[in-house]
């Protein structure tokens, strides 16, 4: 956990009260949060998913792992503490966009537990929805997979603490929603992922 570092420093509360914002956006919004191994397909259920929300009028927005760390969270590795600043700083960012209002679809690897369950924490203390989503899928086909040739450079010692091969993934105990991409399609599995956001009520 962070602490809190800067003294001297108050809320600033605003006016727009969230039932305001709702009527602006049109729904609720909150984060679901895509976690599995490298490979196990948060990415490309997210960005379908994010393509069919948008293409129906829902204020949607997409952080992926790879992407961010391009960015926000350029000067962070894959050391257990910068995984763990990384899934912090990303929660964060999960909260403000859901407390607008959007439905935000975040996919990061996120082994450890705790630091899934921070994120979870920050989104429930807030009040906002939050759905936690294990992409699950067995490593011999995430392996098999290798879209980026990581698990290969993996398996040859080029790359250390790779997550599934010489680093942990913790498996998630209690996730809304898991979706198995060895066995089911895309479609499918963008399809369950959206009717958990529905029933949860981010589309309210
Ligand atoms: S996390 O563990 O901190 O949640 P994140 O999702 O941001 O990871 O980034 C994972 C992506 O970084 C992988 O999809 C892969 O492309 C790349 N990557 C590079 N090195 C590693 C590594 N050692 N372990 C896992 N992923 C890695």
């Amino acid at each position: 956990m962070a602490e809190q570092v800067a003294t001297n420093v108050h809320w600033h509360e605003g006016f727009v009260t969230r039932e305001e914002r709702k009527a602006c956006m049109k729904q609720t919004g909150g984060t679901i949060w895509f976690t599995g191994l490298s490979a196990s397909g948060k990415s490309t259920i997210a960005t379908a998913l994010e393509q069919v929300l948008c293409a129906q009028g829902s204020p949607v927005y997409r952080l992926d792992g790879d992407n961010i760390r391009m960015g926000l969270n350029k000067n962070l590795g894959f050391s257990a503490e910068d995984r763990a600043e990384n899934i912090r700083r990303i929660g964060e960012v999960c909260k403000l966009f859901s407390d607008g209002g959007v439905v935000t679809l975040a996919s990061f690897i996120s082994p450890y537990k705790a630091d899934r369950d921070a994120v979870r924490a920050l989104h429930e203390d807030a009040g906002l929805p939050f759905i936690e989503c294990y992409v699950e899928v067995p490593l011999e086909i995430a392996e098999d997979r290798d879209p980026k040739g990581l698990y290969k450079k993996a398996r040859a010692g080029e790359i250390k603490g790779f997550t599934g091969i010489d680093d942990p993934y913790e498996t998630p105990e209690n996730a809304e929603l898991v979706l198995h991409t060895g066995d089911e399609s895309l479609e499918e599995s963008v399809t369950r992922a959206l009717a958990s956001i529905t029933e949860r009520g981010l589309l309210s």
